[in-house]
């Protein structure tokens, strides 16, 4: 049986991997989830899988040497799948150190503690052992407003943003043992990811959540800034596929080939949502396109990304399945069948909760 180290696993993407791959291999896997529980870290989003014998939680900072070695000396790990991260890019621009924290130096300790117990005396690593670092297509940087225009792997890193520079910083750490040490790594970039459980400070659960309470819809700049959106549930499969059957030392853009003006993605929102909200329902009265509101743009903000999926489409057979017409419905049909976890979430009851129900463990 595999052994998974998931770090992460309580936020948006993490969380959905670890749902995907207890659909996919059920009882053939055990998962050991590694995550500190920042704000964007919920336990809520794993109740229904929180009781299995093959999973368990931990709460602990990737940070913490001693503890992630703990965890690596208790248990024989065969995978490791690093999300751990910050993930806003707003965040990042008011609060850069903390994301040189955990997405630099939170890598290297991954990084090295996978190596210590992995490593042979003559050099070599075990068989078998594989460490995938997820990042972004951020750290490419910016495209122009030309539709031939992509991000592939051999794109130079040019990052802009607080957010991006450290993740570019974490992705040329992992370079650097793969190089150094022959370490047995992956890296996977990946375009905007969307889907249920995703905090509602990102631009589409955002969107949702203010659309649905008649409050104002923040649109950064000019609104014509691209992002390339994947369905969350293709980009776990990718990750998987990627590190079970892509080429050890290699890195694989991730991305849906599907780029959209925001303006675009605010208007589907709206559009879906009229269509999809009963005809007695009291919030199809608020949903409405007058709520849209130019604001100040992000600063540094990048014009687009769009991502070449090419490499892995061709060595691997990944390509994205869910498009975005049935993707976005299926997140909005998430959304609504889960008012509390969005309540929770904004208010900030689910943190305290989770706090209580995990001291001293
Ligand atoms: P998220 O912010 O939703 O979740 C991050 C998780 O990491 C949270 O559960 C948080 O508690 C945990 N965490 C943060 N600091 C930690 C620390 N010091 N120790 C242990 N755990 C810690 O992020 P996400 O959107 O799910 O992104 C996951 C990963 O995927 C990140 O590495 C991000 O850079 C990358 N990524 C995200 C997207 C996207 O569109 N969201 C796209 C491409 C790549
Ligand atoms: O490209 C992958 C990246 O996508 C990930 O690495 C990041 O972790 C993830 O947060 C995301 O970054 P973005 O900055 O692209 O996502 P965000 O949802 O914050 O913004 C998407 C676009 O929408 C961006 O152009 C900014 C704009 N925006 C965002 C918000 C929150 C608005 O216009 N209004 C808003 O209120």
């Amino acid at each position: 049986m595999r052994t998974y180290l998931v770090t992460g696993g309580a936020g948006f993407i993490g969380s959905n991997y670890i749902h995907y791959m207890f659909k996919k291999y059920d009882n053939e896997i055990r998962i050991i989830n590694v995550d500190v529980l920042t704000y964007a870290g919920n336990l809520e989003n794993l109740k229904d899988i929180e009781d299995r014998e093959n999973y368990t939680f931990v709460k602990a900072d990737i940070c913490d040497k001693e503890a992630i070695s703990k965890i690596f000396a208790e248990n024989d790990i065969d995978r490791v799948v690093h999300f751990a991260a910050e993930s806003h890019v707003d965040r990042s621009i008011k609060h850069p150190e903390v994301f040189v924290q955990t997405n630099v130096l939170g890598t290297a300790v991954m990084l090295n503690c996978a190596k210590a117990a992995w490593e042979l005396p003559d050099g070599t690593f075990k068989e078998g052992k594989k460490f995938l670092h997820v990042s972004t297509d951020e750290v490419y940087g910016s495209l122009p407003d030309d539709k031939n225009a992509f991000f592939y792997e051999t794109s130079p890193y040019e990052p802009h943003s607080p957010y991006s520079a450290s993740k570019a910083s974490s992705d040329m750490l992992v370079k650097a043992y793969m190089d150094t040490y022959k370490f047995p790594a992956n890296i996977t970039n990946c375009s905007n990811n969307y889907g249920p459980y995703q905090f509602p400070e990102k631009l589409i659960p955002l969107i949702i959540n203010n659309a649905l309470q008649g409050k104002k819809l923040p649109v950064y700049g000019d609104g014509k800034n691209v992002r390339d959106w994947l369905f969350v549930e293709d980009h776990a499969k990718a990750i998987d596929m990627v590190q079970e059957q892509g080429r050890l030392f290699e890195t694989y853009n991730v991305g849906g080939h599907n780029e959209k003006q925001n303006i675009e993605i605010i208007n589907i929102i709206i559009d879906t949502l009229q269509e999809m909200l009963p005809a007695d329902d009291p919030r199809r009265a608020l949903v409405s396109k007058d709520l849209i509101t130019y604001v100040e743009d992000r600063k540094g903000h990048d014009r687009r990304y769009a991502i070449a999926p090419d490499k892995i489409k061709a060595e691997i057979g990944w390509y994205p399945e869910t498009d975005f017409a049935t993707g976005i419905k299926k997140t909005i049909a998430w959304f609504f069948e889960h008012e509390d976890w969005m309540k929770n979430v904004t208010s900030g009851d689910y943190q305290k909760y989770y706090d209580d129900m995990y001291a001293n463990k």
